[in-house]
């Protein structure tokens, strides 16, 4: 059975109560991706996984928090457990995000335990990996996303999500070209243990204009969207771009 794909929308810091008018309008568009064998995810700051949950409650469209705490409950003052999450209505989470790593200096150890309690609590871990320019420069990306993966990677996931996030895509209006793209993810999936059945979404400035040729590639599951996924036209249209690609894998 082919993969389904995936598009899911990472708010990071943005939105409010105000914005959850976003979801009446990505409702029809979420129905028409489900039917088409594309999944619609997305991952709202913390504050607002409970209400979007509620939205979305009817609707075709899953709901992922940011990011959680490697443990259960416990004195970790500003923390979220991944059982909090779940409790809020979430079913995805995003873990090991570059900007995590960076702002907060998490590794991939530590994103492994966030997983291995994700997975316990419920959750599908959308493991976010990637390289720096530095490194792609230096013709090391192959190697240090093997390394993030070998570590992040919970032992016994039946279930999870990989994101191949280049560090030096995210936000810049850079993409990595398809050849580099298909030839990670083609990388990436040997790693896993169940190469066949674990969808590999790409993220890093993808926007209407460069889905069409992210999305066709066939080891390209889907995307992870940061900017474009604040607003339901580009949102919709990537959506639709996955359906093209879904369509002809
Ligand atoms: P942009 O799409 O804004 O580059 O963000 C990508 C990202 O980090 C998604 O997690």
């Amino acid at each position: 059975m082919p993969r389904r794909m995936m598009i899911a929308g990472n708010w990071k810091m943005h939105g409010q109560r105000s914005d959850l008018v976003f979801f009446e309008q990505l409702a029809p568009h979420a129905a028409t991706a489900v039917a088409a064998g594309v999944d619609v995810l997305i991952c709202p700051p913390a504050t607002l996984l409970a209400p979007v949950a509620e939205r979305c409650a009817n609707a075709a469209i899953f709901v992922g928090a940011q990011d959680c705490h490697a443990h259960s409950s416990g004195a970790h003052t500003g923390d979220v457990s991944a059982a909090m999450v779940r409790d809020a209505g979430a079913e995805y989470v995003i873990l090991g995000h570059s900007e995590r790593r960076a702002d907060h200096g998490e590794t991939s150890t530590l994103v492994r335990s966030k997983a291995q309690s994700a997975l316990a609590a419920g959750l599908i871990p959308i493991i976010c990996v990637g390289e720096t320019r530095e490194q792609r420069e230096a013709g090391e990306a192959f190697d240090i996303v093997g390394a993030q993966l070998s570590a992040s990677l919970p032992a016994d996931a039946a279930v999870l999500v990989i994101a191949y996030e280049p560090v030096w895509a995210i936000g810049t209006g850079l993409t990595a070209s398809p050849s580099d793209v298909a030839q990670m993810h083609a990388h990436i999936r040997t790693q896993l243990p169940d190469p066949a059945g674990t969808r590999v979404i790409y993220g890093g400035s993808v926007k209407p204009g460069n889905a069409g040729e992210l999305m066709a590639l066939d080891d390209v599951d889907g995307a992870l969207v940061g900017g474009a996924s604040l607003d339901v036209d580009p949102f919709a249209a990537i959506i639709t771009a996955a359906i093209h690609g879904c369509a002809v894998r």
